[in-house]
C-alpha cells in the first residue's frame, strides 16, 4: 500500500519535471505556434488611407476611443493598425525609438489593450519605408524584439526601400524574387523567436504572384495590388481583379486586396456599399481606412453591417469567385449557406436588371433567401431571383436549402 503510493508520487513528480523542462526548453514560442492568428480575416483600423504621413499618437488613440464608442470593436474590427511615418532613429544599439509625433509606443500599445484592442504596427525590410523612414533592413531579429517589447500584436511589412536595394529594374528577375522571399521569411522567423503571436502582413503590391508564396515565408496576409484610392474606379479595379484568386485563401492566409475606404468621401453610398461586399465576398480583412472619430450615421450602417461581416468572417474562410461575365459573385459559407453578390459596377449606364439562376450558384430546388442590406427575408425562391442593383451598388443575399 505505502510503496504503491511512493510509486505514484515518483510517477507524478517525474511527469511534472519533464512537463516543467519542456515548458522551459520550448518555452513561449511553442505555446504560440498553437494559436492560430488570423483564423478569419483580421478586422480593425489602419492610419493610412486618411491621416498618411501626417499621422500622431493622439490620432491613434481617438481612432481606438472611437472604436469602442461607434460599436465597431464589438462588431470585430480589433486591429488599431499604425502605417508607415511613426518611425525615428536608432540609437547607439541599434535599436529603433519613434519619432516625436509618437512619444511612447509601449504607452501607446497599453492605451490599446486596455480598450479591449489589439495594435499594430509598420515596417520594411529595405533600409527605407514608402515614405523614406527608418526600414528593418540589418536590425530584423532587433526590431521583432522591440515590437514584442511594446505589445505588438501585427505587423505590416511593406516592401518599398528594399526595391532600392535591389535595384528596381531587376525586380520580375529570379533574383529578386529569391531576394524578396528570404527577406519576408526573415522577418518572419524573427517574429516567431519572439514567441508573441503577430499577425504577419506581407505588403509587396502582389509582385511575383505573392498568392502562391504568401503563406510559405509566413505570410497571414498579403497585399495582391497597387495601393487603393478613395475612387469607385480604382476600389473596384482592385476589387473585381480579384477573381482566380480564391484558392490561395483560408484560414490564417488571405488574400489582401489593400484597405477600406468607406467614410473618406469619395465615393457615394451604393459604392461604399459595394466595397464592403465585394470585400466580403473575397474574404478579404476589413481594415477601416477613414476617420473614425467624424463619422456619419451612413458610414457606420456599412462599416457595421454585422450580417455582411458574418460573410467576411465564415469560418469555412473559402473565398468566393465570379460566375459567368456578369459581376455576379456566390461565396460558399460554413454549413451549406451561399453568399451571393450581385453587382451593377457600371455608373455612367442606366442600371440594369441582373438575373441570378439558383442553379448557377450550386442549388437544385428552391432556397431560402435573406437580402443583407435591405435587413429583410425574401421568403422561399423557386429558380431564381431578378433584381436592378443601384447604380455602383449591389444586392447582397444569403441563400440557404
Ligand atoms: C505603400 C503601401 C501603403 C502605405 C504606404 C506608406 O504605398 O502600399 O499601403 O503603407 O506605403 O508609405
Amino acid at each position: 500500500m505505502y510503496e504503491a503510493r511512493v510509486i505514484r508520487l515518483i510517477y507524478v513528480f517525474a511527469f511534472g519535471l519533464v512537463a516543467g523542462l519542456w515548458a522551459v526548453i520550448a518555452g513561449p514560442a511553442a505555446g504560440a505556434q498553437a494559436q492560430t492568428v488570423a483564423a478569419t480575416p483580421p478586422m480593425g483600423w489602419n492610419s493610412w488611407n486618411h491621416f498618411a504621413e501626417k499621422v500622431t499618437d493622439a490620432d491613434v488613440r481617438a481612432a481606438a476611443d472611437a472604436l469602442v464608442a461607434s460599436g465597431m470593436r464589438d462588431a470585430g474590427y480589433v486591429y488599431v493598425n499604425v502605417d508607415d511615418t511613426w518611425e525615428g532613429q536608432r540609437d547607439a544599439e541599434g535599436n529603433i525609438h519613434p519619432n516625436s509625433k509618437f512619444p511612447d509606443m509601449k504607452a501607446l500599445a497599453d492605451y490599446v489593450h486596455s480598450k479591449g484592442l489589439k495594435f499594430g504596427i509598420y515596417s520594411s525590410p529595405g533600409p527605407k519605408t514608402c515614405a523614406g523612414y527608418e526600414g528593418s533592413y540589418g536590425h530584423e531579429e532587433q526590431d521583432a524584439r522591440t515590437y514584442a517589447a511594446w505589445g505588438v500584436d501585427f505587423l505590416k511589412y511593406d516592401l518599398c526601400g528594399l526595391r532600392d536595394v535591389i535595384g528596381r529594374e531587376n525586380l520580375e528577375t529570379k533574383q529578386s524574387s529569391a531576394i524578396i522571399r528570404a527577406a519576408y521569411l526573415k522577418m518572419h522567423e524573427a517574429l516567431k523567436k519572439t514567441g508573441r503571436p503577430i499577425v504577419y502582413s506581407l505588403c509587396e503590391y502582389g509582385a511575383d504572384s505573392v498568392w502562391e508564396w504568401g503563406a510559405q515565408v509566413g505570410g497571414n496576409l498579403w497585399r495582391t495590388t497597387d495601393d487603393i484610392s478613395d475612387s469607385f474606379r480604382s476600389m473596384a479595379l482592385i476589387g473585381f481583379s480579384q477573381a482566380g484568386l480564391e484558392k490561395y485563401a483560408g484560414p490564417g492566409h488571405w488574400n489582401d486586396p489593400d484597405m477600406l475606404e468607406i467614410g473618406n468621401g469619395g465615393m457615394n453610398a451604393d459604392e461604399y456599399r459595394t466595397q464592403m461586399s465585394l470585400w466580403a465576398m473575397l474574404a478579404a480583412p476589413l481594415l477601416a481606412g477613414n476617420d473614425l472619430s467624424k463619422m456619419d450615421e451612413t458610414t457606420k450602417s456599412i462599416l457595421m453591417n454585422k450580417e455582411v461581416i458574418a460573410v467576411d468572417q465564415d469560418v469555412l474562410g473559402e473565398q468566393g469567385s465570379r460566375l459567368g461575365p456578369l459581376q455576379v459573385w456566390v461565396r460558399p459559407l460554413a454549413g451549406g449557406a451561399k453568399a451571393v453578390a450581385l453587382f451593377n459596377f457600371v455608373t455612367d449606364d442606366v442600371p440594369q436588371p441582373i438575373t441570378l439562376r439558383f442553379k448557377d450558384a450550386g442549388f437544385t430546388g428552391p432556397v431560402h433567401a435573406r437580402d443583407l442590406w435591405a435587413h429583410k427575408d425574401l421568403g422561399v425562391l423557386k429558380d431564381s431571383y431578378t433584381v436592378t442593383p443601384p447604380k455602383g451598388g449591389v444586392v447582397m443575399l444569403r441563400l440557404w436549402q
